[in-house]
C-alpha cells in the first residue's frame, strides 16, 4: 500500500503510507515504555512533538530523556518512511518559541531504497531491551567501527568502555540506586510506569529480570524484579557497555542522543546482538560525573547501552505501544 503510494509518483504520502510507517516507527525505546511523542500529519509535512502529559518529573526533572526517546522515535520514523518508500528532510527544533516542536519532516519520493535500509525497518521488530546477563558480543572488534560511525553521523561520540573500568562504573550504577532506594516519589513513579498493567504503556513483568538474574549484572537499574525462574545461568554479565555522549547539555544534542541511540540499537540487533540503554547512572550528577571522568575531552554522557549476546534465544513478549490514533493526529481535510 505504502511503496504503491510511492512509486504510484505521489509527492508526498498518503495518510496510510504515514500510518503504515508510523505502525513500524512507534516500536522506538522511550524510558519506561513512556512514549512521549504525539506526530501531527498536515498533508505535507510530520510534525513530531514532545507529550507534556507524558513526563517522568523524578527520574526525568528536566526532560532530558524525553527528548531522547523523541530522537529514537524520529530515527525510528526516519527508517520506516525510507524503507517504505519515502525519503525524508529533517528540519529539527523548527521554531525555537515552541520548545515542544521536535522536528519537522518533508517528503521525497525513493523509491528503490538500498536493501540496507529495508532491512534496518525489519530489524526495528526484533529488537528490544534485554535486562539478563548477557555473554560478551561475538565479533565485536569487527562490529565497533561501524557501530560508532553510526553514531558519529548523529555528531554523537560512541566510546566502548574498556573492562578496566567496569568496576568504577558498577560502584557508580549501586551508588546511584542506593541514593534512590528510600525515594519515594522515585520509587512510585518506577512502580507506576513498571506495575499499573496498561495493555499499551509501561513496562511489563515479562521485560524485567528476576532477583537472581538481576544480580548478576553489575550496571543495572533497579526495578521491582519479576516472578519467574532464572534463565541464562552464566555467572555474570560479559555485555560490552557503551556510553554515548554529546559535546554539549540542550535539546538540540538530546535530540540528536536519541537519533544516535536509535542507529546504535539497530546496528546492533542487525548484527544478532542484545542491547540494552541505561540512563540511571546519567540522571544523578555525581553518578554522571563519574562516566564523565572515564571518557576522553569534555563529553556530557547521555546514555549507556549494554551489547552482548544470548546465549539462547529466549524470545520475549513485545512490550506494547500506543495505538497510532493516540499518537498521530491528521489534519488534512
Ligand atoms: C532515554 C531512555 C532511557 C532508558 N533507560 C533505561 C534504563 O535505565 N534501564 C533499562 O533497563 N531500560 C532503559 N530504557 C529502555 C526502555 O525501558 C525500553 O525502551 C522500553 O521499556 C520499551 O521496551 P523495548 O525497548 O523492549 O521495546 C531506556 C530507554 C530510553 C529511550
Amino acid at each position: 500500500m505504502t511503496a504503491e503510494n510511492a512509486r504510484a509518483g505521489s509527492a508526498v504520502p498518503d495518510v496510510a503510507a504515514v500510518t503504515a510507517a508510523l505502525q513500524i516507527a512507534r516500536r522506538a525505546p522511550s524510558l519506561h515504555n513512556s512514549q512521549p511523542w504525539r506526530l501531527i500529519f498536515d498533508g505535507k509535512r510530520l510534525h513530531l512533538h514532545s507529550d507534556p502529559d507524558r513526563s517522568l518529573p523524578m527520574a526525568d526533572p528536566d526532560g532530558r530523556q524525553q527528548v531522547i526517546s523523541c530522537g529514537a522515535m524520529l530515527h525510528h520514523t526516519r527508517t520506516a518512511f525510507a524503507a517504505n518508500g519515502w525519503h525524508t528532510d529533517v528540519v529539527r527544533l523548527p521554531d525555537p518559541a515552541r520548545p515542544r516542536y521536535l522536528a519537522a519532516l518533508a517528503f521525497r519520493p525513493w523509491p528503490d531504497p538500498p536493501e540496507r535500509i529495508r532491512n534496518q525497518a525489519r530489524i526495528i521488530g526484533r529488537r528490544y531491551s534485554d535486562r539478563l546477563p548477557m555473554d560478551a558480543p561475538d565479533g565485536w572488534d569487527a562490529l565497533l567501527p561501524g557501530v560508532t560511525e553510526v553514531a558519529r553521523a548523529c555528531e554523537i561520540t560512541l566510546d566502548d568502555l574498556p573492562d578496566s573500568v567496569r568496576e568504577r562504573l558498577a560502584a557508580a550504577s549501586d551508588q546511584a540506586e542506593a541514593m534512590r532506594r528510600f525515594d519515594q516519589p522515585y520509587q512510585s513513579e518506577l512502580r507506576w510506569w513498571t506495575g499499573h498493567f496498561d495493555p499499551a504503556e509501561g513496562i511489563p513483568p515479562t521485560a524485567l529480570a528476576t532477583a537472581a538474574e538481576a544480580g548478576r549484572v553489575p550496571v543495572r537499574r533497579e526495578f521491582p524484579t519479576a516472578p519467574g525462574s532464572t534463565r541464562r545461568t552464566m555467572a555474570e554479565d560479559h555485555a560490552r557497555l557503551l556510553a554515548l555522549s554529546s559535546s554539549d547539555d540542550g535539546p538540540a544534542h538530546w535530540l540528536r542522543t536519541g537519533e544516535a541511540l536509535s542507529a546504535v540499537l539497530l546496528e546492533c540487533t542487525g548484527a544478532g546482538l542484545s542491547t540494552c540503554p541505561l540512563t540511571h547512572i546519567t540522571e544523578l550528577p555525581a553518578a554522571r560525573r563519574v562516566i564523565a571522568a572515564l571518557l576522553p575531552g569534555h563529553l556530557r554522557p547521555q546514555v549507556v547501552v549494554r551489547v552482548g549476546m544470548a546465549p539462547e534465544p529466549d524470545p520475549v513478549p513485545p512490550t506494547p505501544r500506543l495505538p497510532i490514533e493516540d499518537i498521530l493526529t491528521i489534519t488534512t481535510d
